[in-house]
């Protein structure tokens, strides 16, 4: 395997420095870029907020993040101890830039800092967006001169529905060329979800029976223990669904879903990825559930209920849990419903993708074989487990259900990687095929907009924190004679064996 290219020289600008985003992720990311030797030494970071800091203080408050979240086993980012050499590197490139982003002085004292490359990251709420974009563009930021590259990279969520999404494209787009706007979805940055690709195209194994022909069901879930940590009022505006399906899950459903592209190329991928979406087919009204979690016990820990966490409407009928059925129009799909879950406060951490098969096709075991699935776990325990019958040991034909698994960090040495790498990495290079182009975004958008108009009225249903989710969802399945798959862990290789005694009993 070569080496990856040093990135070219920019300078990287983040809108939002003193937030969350850039703390807990985008920092740590950079650092793994670091550490990996890909960044130029004239990569330069300006970091722009409001919040009362200098280039001193900046530096402090990120070298402190940094050095805490490295030692804390439960941080995305530990990476055990930070280097020093490496934090130095980084700490050299730090400046900041006290602004106010709605202000035009910002812009023009930005405009004084920054000649060549440069890439302006918007990691703040969805309604400075287009401001950004515009202060940019009137100062001259995004023109594009003698060969320099000038990058606007944007957060999610892109809009709140299909019109906003779309009016901030004509914005967006009245500023920029459509190859200088990045449209950012962190789920593309996770290996596993950029693996999906290979895993169906570069084997036989699967892709063969990657269709009606043989799948009865997928389920893509995104089941997280986390409430909503102080991002209350952020959630009031957003709730499950916008925060978490039509960008993320309709993101790993284009990856599962979608046909060969022509060739490995931006162009071919985004493209099979936009029919894909485009054939998503909008959500019907009995085929979505809702939810909101209510006080309960999460791993022995008793939990406040979603309407007690700050800045949350004590009547908040805001969803904390979302889940949908979804039909996609191609020939691949006919008849294979998609079933997705979102929600927080849930049993376990689980990202996860189902598919599951159709019954042995003759019978000749009986009708109640248990099907063969096949699971792509996108986090946690990374890697591949497969479900299949077997001839129990001993007399006679009884057939026993097995599992065999393919852990990632089995084969692969374990590289720190928080997802945004990638990302950042594929920015400075170039490289847009992992961001988003504005048809991936719009049909998510339309296929969830009777959604969006449903759920403005009525209630969600209450569920105890620390459950699997509301009822309702469970429901949603039961009806068409299927079920999810247990959040809870599945049974290790021995209690495998004990399945298999039991059955050959
Ligand atoms: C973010 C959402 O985009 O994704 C969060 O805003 C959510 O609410 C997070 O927790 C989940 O991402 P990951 O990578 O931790 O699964």
């Amino acid at each position: 395997m070569t080496a990856p290219a040093t990135a070219p020289a920019c300078t990287l600008v983040l809108f939002g420095a003193g937030g969350d985003l850039v703390k807990r992720l985008l920092m740590p990311s950079i650092y793994d870029l670091a550490v990996s030797g890909v960044l130029h030494s004239g990569m330069r970071i300006i970091g722009v907020d409001r919040a009362d800091l200098s280039d001193e203080t900046w530096r402090e408050h990120i070298g402190k993040a940094l050095h805490d979240m490295a030692a804390d086993p439960a941080a995305e980012f530990n990476a055990g101890t930070i280097r020093d050499d490496i934090w130095q590197d980084i700490a050299n490139r730090l400046s900041f830039l006290k602004g106010d982003i709605t202000q035009s002085s910002t812009f023009d004292a930005l405009a004084q800092r920054i000649e060549g490359n440069a890439i302006f990251y918007c990691a703040v709420a969805g309604r400075f967006f287009a401001p950004i974009a515009e202060g940019l563009g009137r100062v001259g930021l995004l023109a594009e001169r003698d060969g320099a590259f000038r990058r606007i990279v944007i957060e999610k969520p892109f809009g709140d529905d299909l019109a906003s999404a779309r009016e901030l494209d004509a914005r967006l787009l009245s500023l920029a060329k459509e190859n200088q706007i990045y449209r950012i979805d962190h789920f593309l940055g996770k290996e596993t979800v950029q693996a999906i690709i290979a895993l169906r195209f570069a084997n036989r194994l699967f892709e063969p029976l990657w269709s009606a022909e043989h799948l009865d069901h997928v389920q893509i879930t995104a089941a997280e223990v986390l409430g909503v940590e102080g991002r209350g009022s952020f959630y009031e505006r957003a709730g499950a669904l916008r925060d978490m399906v039509p960008n993320h899950l309709f993101q790993i459903l284009a990856m599962v879903a979608m046909e060969a592209p022509a060739d490995l190329g931006e162009q071919a991928v985004r493209d099979a990825k936009g029919r894909v979406l485009g054939a998503v087919q909008p959500v019907k009204p009995e085929d979505m559930v809702r939810g909101q979690y209510a006080a309960g016990t999460v791993s022995g820990t008793a939990r406040i209920g979603y309407r007690e966490e700050p800045g949350v409407d004590p009547q908040s009928r805001i969803e904390t849990y979302a889940a949908l059925k979804l039909e996609i129009d191609t020939p691949r799909w006919a008849g294979v419903p998609f079933y997705l879950r979102t929600g927080k406060r849930l049993t376990a951490h689980r990202t996860e993708i189902v598919l599951q098969f159709k019954p042995a096709a003759d019978g000749l075991f009986g009708r109640d074989v248990a099907p063969n699935r096949l699971i792509l776990h996108i986090d946690g325990d990374k890697g591949l487990r497969s479900e299949f019958q077997i001839k129990a040991p001993g007399p006679g034909l009884a057939i026993a259900p097995v599992a065999q698994s393919f852990r990632h960090d089995d084969f692969f040495a374990h590289v720190p990687n928080i997802g945004y790498e990638s990302l950042l990495y594929a920015c400075m290079m170039g490289d847009a095929s992992l961001f988003q182009r504005a048809d991936a975004i719009e049909a998510p958008w339309r296929a969830v907009e009777p959604v969006l108009e449903a759920w403005k009225t009525g209630e969600p249903e209450l569920y105890p924190a620390g459950s699997a989710g509301p009822k309702g969802a469970e429901a949603l399945l039961a009806r068409d004679g299927r079920a999810w798959a247990p959040l809870a862990p599945e049974p290790d290789r021995r209690a495998g064996r004990r399945m298999a005694e039991g059955a050959a009993d």
